[in-house]
């Protein structure tokens, strides 16, 4: 191979016009991930309530707040003392079911009429226990994600985000003194932690014991593109090249 061919290709040494588009792209990447990672956090980062990522904030974005239907949250605490354990852990299951009407009329109506509906029934302003409706109001549940918007959102998310990760790793391709092993797995880490991080929603949906992998699928791509970013601009305008110097580079010694 002629080393005239070979190495004009790596960062320190394109030309100004390469040199400034890879620039503008790698700006606008930049931007558009600031951006990208504000929105998450105003959007998931307060699912919890409160400002900041959690594991909770995904596990409420995901999986949902299963285990907290305004009966349940009653049946553990200001309505208590109002049936035995075993009754109020039979109610609760229902609610966590999704409060089918079937067993409302083959089962729950009796319950709640033996326990609940001398005051729900009776006293105005709160629920009334007769009605179906408004006890299964009450048993209302978070699922979180439904499928049909997890299908949706992982898709775009991947198209999207291998699109990004393409140029930015072509880009870092071109990068000089970086040892082969490490080039080739930072190159490779973005998508594999991308299928990761899409995974980790699925099963998050599933149970709630897998947000973590999100954050780690989250943390693993932000880590490894920004290496690429800052690496790419560095070479492209700070390393200085000294006149008729050849750097290792893996174009050169493939
Ligand atoms: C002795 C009367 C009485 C009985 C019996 C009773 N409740 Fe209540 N319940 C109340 C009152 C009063 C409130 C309103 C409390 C408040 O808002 O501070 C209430 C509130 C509730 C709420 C909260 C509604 C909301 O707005 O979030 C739920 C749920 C509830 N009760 C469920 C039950 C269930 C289920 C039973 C039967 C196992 C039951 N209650 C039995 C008097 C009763």
């Amino acid at each position: 191979m002629s080393s005239s061919q070979s190495h004009w290709a790596n960062l320190p040494s394109i030309g100004l016009s390469m040199r400034v588009l890879f620039t503008s792209y790698l700006m606008a990447v930049g931007l558009g991930l600031l951006l990208a990672g504000g929105q998450i956090m105003l959007t998931h980062g307060m699912a919890d309530g409160k400002f900041g990522l959690s594991v909770d904030d995904i596990v409420y974005s995901y999986y949902g707040n299963q285990k907290n239907s305004r009966l349940e949250t009653a049946l553990n605490g200001i309505m208590k003392d109002k049936a035995p354990a075993e009754v109020r852990r039979d109610i609760i299951n229902w609610a966590r079911d999704g409060a089918p009407k079937d067993q409302w009329d083959s089962h729950y109506k009796t319950v709640l009429s033996n326990h609940c509906t001398a005051c729900h029934g009776e006293l105005p302003g709160i629920p009334d226990f007769n009605n179906y409706n408004q006890v299964r109001l009450l048993a209302e549940v978070d699922h979180g994600a439904t499928i049909g918007s997890l299908t949706r959102v992982s898709h775009i998310h991947i198209f999207g985000i291998a699109f990004i990760f393409f140029f930015v790793g072509l880009i870092f391709s071109l990068a000089v003194n970086i040892p082969k092993w490490l080039k080739e797995t930072v190159i490779a880490l973005p998508f594999v932690f991308l299928i990761i991080d899409v995974l980790s929603w699925w099963l998050t949906k599933w149970h709630p014991g897998f947000a973590w992998l999100t954050i780690i699928g989250g943390f693993g791509y932000t880590a490894a593109s920004m290496f690429m970013w800052v690496t790419s601009i560095y070479q492209m305008w700070f390393m200085k090249k000294r006149p008729g110097q050849r750097y290792l580079n893996e174009w050169q010694y493939d």
